[in-house]
């Protein structure tokens, strides 16, 4: 790989370092686009409900809509840009391997046979070892076939999955994703998924007067499901859990709670499989979230991040014993993505020669302390928490009583648009806003954005 000379400044990879809003958005321009899509698209679209943007070009975490406004990204197309949008060194991959192949299915080729070797070198503990498959291009395939290897090996058909967990789409991952309106609504299809409480320290689901009371409660429980043959659930196939909770509201557990899930896993021969798809690639500061803790997983699954600038590419990366599924057991027509794959291995490698990790460890500190100092004059936030630039805000109505406070995130969602920075809502009540930006932001862009976040928060907060 050609050499950029990027080291630890990455200014050049931007537009700009602040925002500039020269039309009040959505301007005319980005306005015809949005109207066209509504009266084309299906009213099953999301992010412009919330955010009312139609993007003409990007660069890094920088975006600019059809009016000519630049906005920070603090969104980073919900954590898939993590080298930053048409990171150059990922540019010249893709160009180069356009030149030469896109589709080949599952064939091997020499970028698929280096993106494997790559991600089992990076891969923690004994998943070194372990195997790397391709699934179809989506976390949520990952997911799918996460489930399946777990069934087959087990021969058990049912799942144990937290309380505020996210998967993905497809019936399977949905099926384990805690959100109750999908249940509701379009009643997903596995028929034995079961959610245990996550250990969510600032709204424990158990009396507990530290996080590490709370991770011990939760894994109790999580015992007593698996143990009481009265509990009401067959001993499952797989406890998927995300390592750091995404959609969840950037929910980082106890440090207890992983090893505590490996040990239960252990004792009773149920395959553990960690949803890296959020949390990885640098996100939380280490390639792998589970590193925080190094706990080793049996399967874990990827996305997202590892296409590198965007492109899809969804795998799983699993202990060998479990290699006994048949060929053609997961099989699917866009498995094997040349692009992405180019990709995502120049991406690895920038991750890795640009020290992206440590960046994202100091940009973590500098974002979360000028939201923790300017907490007390927020009387809205209850908490602001997260790791490395998985970090959220969340809202409640009153810091005591920690009444969820969705409108209010909205708001300053709303506002922060306006201001020109761009971020996501989660959490269990729609009352976390979250950063998910490229790991490539510059100091003076956590700051700035940072700055205009705050700003949002105090003016939503005069106006009530
Ligand atoms: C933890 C986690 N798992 C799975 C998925 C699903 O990935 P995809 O949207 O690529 O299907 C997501 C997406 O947000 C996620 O955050």
């Amino acid at each position: 790989m050609e050499n950029t000379d990027l080291r630890s400044d990455f200014t050049d990879l931007h537009f700009a370092e602040e925002p500039n809003i020269k039309v009040t958005p959505p301007g005319p321009e980005s306005m015809k686009l949005l109207e066209k899509q509504k009266e084309l698209e299906s009213s099953a679209v999301s992010y412009p409900r919330s955010t009312p943007l139609a993007i003409d070009k990007a660069k890094g975490a920088t975006l600019r809509d059809l009016d000519g406004n630049i906005y920070l990204d603090f969104f980073g197309g919900a954590g898939v840009l993590n080298v930053g949008q048409l990171n150059p060194v990922a540019v010249e991959a893709v160009e180069e391997q356009l030149e030469n192949l896109v589709h080949a299915l599952d064939f091997p080729t020499k970028v698929r046979t280096k993106l494997a070797e790559k991600l089992l070198s990076i891969a923690p503990g004994e998943l070194e070892d372990g195997k790397v498959f391709f699934t179809a291009p989506t976390g949520s395939d990952a997911v799918e076939a996460a489930f399946k290897l777990a069934m087959f090996n087990t021969g058990r058909s049912s799942i144990m999955a937290f309380q505020g967990s996210y998967h993905g789409m497809t019936q399977g991952a949905l099926s384990a994703s805690s959100g109750r309106k999908f249940f509701e609504d379009y009643q997903p299809t596995l028929p034995q998924t079961h959610f245990a409480p996550y250990p969510y320290p600032y709204r424990c689901p158990f009396d507990a007067d530290s996080p590490e009371e709370c991770g011990e409660k939760s894994l109790n429980y999580v015992r007593k499901m698996i143990e009481d043959p009265h509990s009401g659930i067959s001993v499952p196939a797989a406890m998927i859990v995300e390592p750091v909770q995404g959609e969840g509201g950037s929910i980082v557990p106890p440090d207890n709670f992983l090893p505590g899930l490996r040990e239960i896993a252990d004792e009773h021969d149920i395959t553990l499989i960690f949803d890296e798809i959020q949390a990885s690639n640098g996100r939380c500061g280490e390639m792998f979230s589970s590193e925080l803790t190094g706990t080793v997983p049996d399967i874990m699954t990827i996305a997202k991040g590892f296409g590198g600038i965007g492109f899809p590419l969804g795998a799983i990366i699993y202990r060998e014993e479990l290699d006994n599924w048949k060929s053609g057991a997961h099989i699917g027509t866009f498995r094997g993505h040349q692009i992405a794959m180019a990709a995502g291995l120049a991406s690895l490698e920038f991750l890795e020669e640009e020290g992206v990790n440590d960046h994202v460890k100091e940009m973590e500190k500098v974002m979360l302390s000028m939201l923790k100092s300017e907490e007390p004059g927020m009387k809205f936030v209850g908490e602001s928490r997260g790791k490395g630039l998985m970090i959220g805000v969340e809202f409640v109505k009153d810091k005591e009583t920690k009444e969820p406070y969705p409108e209010m995130a909205h708001r300053v969602q709303e506002l922060a648009y306006k201001k020109g920075v761009i971020f996501e809502l989660g959490g269990h009540y729609s009352n976390v806003i979250r950063c998910l930006a490229p790991l490539t932001l510059t100091e003076n862009m956590v700051k700035n954005g940072t700055r205009i976040l705050i700003k949002a928060i105090k003016e939503a907060q005069r106006e009530v």
